[in-house]
């Protein structure tokens, strides 16, 4: 084994700082993720060490260093500080994977500014409401992109400053600028912006079950979190080659596709190109990859296609693997285990935590079908669904909560203190974030449902709310069915996740249509194009009912859930309960 410790041994008098120790860390040093990430690793010699294999489509290919990763995170920093850009200003990084997403999200933090990570598939509107609700005052993107910003530009006052990063030049418009770090002068000192542990760092959105997207805010002390969690569940070391297939534009690929590796020094894989098993195997057989962080539903895609194509590839370098984002069923853990030889160990967490809370910790025998245990310093429960108390029992079903205060926890919803309030069990009315964060008393409710075992096994039943989660993103019905509404046809919309094999929901929508609109082939076409081009390629239906009208309550509002529950065959119970709750 390695430098880990076993679990219970981990348990023991666990302290946070432990992660400084896991970092090497000396107090008063500067606590910057964007200067730990790269000076930092620089400056105990790893210059020349690889930091990051990036392969894109086709045969593209390059290789960085800890060296370069400084020189570009210092040239993008320096860049928007010149561009009049100060600390604590939202800039948006919305791209694919390329290798300036890595470096601007580095130097974003390192000039003191938050960085917006936003998926690079979001259609305008998507966009729109994510840009809006942060303030953003710049946007990083590139060609391919840009056309989707200059459609909503009008709309958003406070973004002054449209950076494309890669591309021609020559194609842009009206006052966008820019800027390719790699061609530009090599900035070979900047000073990283002087945090505190609670300046931010982070903003990821994501969507609740009622109205908009909500912004998690996270800080730079999050760092704590993510190398510890990296360090003792992703079990990386200093010769690791790791890959972790999540986009930055969801939390997993920032808190463990940049963060977590980065802070300890490791090397990362990132594969900017479309899914295909066979592309997969060949990319982790070519870069003699050993720790692997994905999703259940990447996972069961590549179960789909069977061990011929594992068989085809050298995986031997393999020594971890890990995923997160869904319930990873059983049979993929078995599956793993028998064509990869290790198992996939499970990991639950979210956007407002962070980093890992339950785990699978590498060395704990393994129940195919649970997440694992709460990560040591974690103290984690599941709340009966009325009173939210604790159950003591086993086996009951309730509410995933965990007592505030752990380093990565998310420290606001943007501009919504009282939805964030209402994530606590127990706040007092009017509490203030800091308070609810630092009270030990009061229990933050994660939204999803869980029992745990005799053992202590956390096992995963399903959410709390309409969120549909699908291929492990989730995706707010509210803004499917404000959107739907939106197109000529429809007069109403409900939205909600259907079961899938592979990506366990998919979107349905049931619409009714205005006067004059027929049902067709063509309209139905229409509508998820619509869909897609609005939101994204996740979002859009892939199967839509039309109903004469939707059913509903008393007083009017659409029952999403009646509607759910029929799909899924479920009990659809009383209907009176369903009303206005
Ligand atoms: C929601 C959080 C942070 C990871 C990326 C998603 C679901 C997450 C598991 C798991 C079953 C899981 C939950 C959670 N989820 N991990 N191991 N088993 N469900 O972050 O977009 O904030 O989604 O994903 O429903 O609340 P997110």
């Amino acid at each position: 084994m390695s430098n880990i410790g076993s679990y219970e041994e981990r348990l023991k008098d666990f302290d946070w700082g432990i992660a400084k120790e896991v970092l090497g860390w000396e107090n008063g040093e500067l606590l910057n993720i964007g200067h730990i990430c790269t000076d930092r690793i620089c400056a105990r010699g790893q210059a020349e060490k690889i930091a990051l294999i990036w392969e894109g489509f086709g045969d593209k290919k390059r290789t960085y260093t800890f060296g370069d990763l400084r020189i570009y995170s210092n040239g993008f920093a320096k860049f928007l500080r010149d561009q009049g850009l100060k600390p604590g200003d939202r800039i948006c990084i919305f791209m694919d994977k390329i290798p300036s997403l890595y470096f601007s999200f580095l130097g974003v933090l390192k000039m003191g500014g938050v960085a917006q990570p936003l998926f690079s598939a979001f259609g305008d509107e998507s966009l729109e409401v994510r840009l809006e609700s942060a303030g953003t005052a710049a946007i990083l993107t590139t060609r391919k992109h840009v056309k989707k910003i200059r459609k909503i530009l009008d709309k958003l006052p406070e973004l002054k400053h449209v950076i494309v990063v890669e591309g021609d030049e020559s194609k842009l418009k009206g006052e966008e600028v820019f800027f390719d770090v790699e061609a530009a002068p090599r900035v070979e000192e900047f000073d990283a912006y002087e945090v505190t542990p609670e300046t931010p760092s982070v903003l990821h959105y994501t969507s609740g079950t009622t109205g908009q997207p909500k912004g998690a805010q996270h800080v730079h002390s999050s760092i704590w979190g993510q190398a510890l969690t990296a360090s003792w569940v992703l079990d990386l070391r200093d010769d690791d080659i790791y890959w972790c297939t999540a986009d930055p534009g969801w939390v997993t690929g920032t808190s463990y596709g940049i963060i977590g590796p980065w802070s300890l020094g490791v090397t990362q894989c990132v594969l900017d190109s479309g899914f295909t098993s066979a592309r997969w195997y060949q990319f982790i057989q070519d870069n003699r990859i050993t720790v692997w962080y994905s999703a259940p539903t990447a996972i069961r895609s590549l179960m789909r296609d069977g061990v011929e194509p594992v068989n085809a590839h050298d995986l031997s370098s393999l020594r971890h693997l890990a995923s997160v984002g869904e319930p990873l069923n059983a049979e993929a853990v078995i599956w793993s285990e028998e064509v990869f030889g290790l198992p996939f160990l499970d990991t639950f967490w979210q956007t407002e935590t962070g980093a890992m809370m339950i785990s699978n910790y590498p060395g704990m025998p393994i129940k195919p079908g649970s997440m694992g245990k709460p990560f040591p310093g974690i103290e984690a429960a599941v709340l009966d669904l009325k009173t939210h108390e604790p159950i003591e029992e086993p086996d009951r079903v309730g509410l995933i909560a965990f007592r505030p205060g752990w380093p990565a926890m998310f420290r606001a919803y943007r501009n919504k203190p009282d939805i964030y309030r209402s994530k606590f069990a127990g706040a007092p009315e009017g509490a203030e974030p800091d308070e609810l964060r630092t009270n030990t008393d009061l229990w933050y409710v994660s939204g999803d449902r869980a029992s745990i075992d005799a053992d202590g096994y956390y096992w995963f039943v399903g959410r709390d709310d309409d969120v549909i989660n699908t291929g492990g993103h989730l995706v707010g019905p509210f803004e499917i069915e404000s959107a739907l509404v939106e197109h000529e046809a429809i007069a109403e919309a409900a939205a909600i996740g259907k079961p899938d094999k592979v990506n366990m929901e998919v979107v349905k929508a049931f619409v009714s249509l205005k006067p004059g609109f027929e049902p067709s082939g063509d309209l139905e076409l229409s509508i998820m194009n619509f869909i897609r081009k609005k939101l994204s390629p996740l979002a859009m239906p892939q199967e839509i009912e039309y109903m004469e009208k939707l059913p509903k309550t008393r007083s009017g509002k659409i029952l999403r859930r009646y509607l759910r529950a029929l799909e899924w065959g479920e009990d659809v119970g009383d209907l009176s309960t369903l009303e206005d709750d």
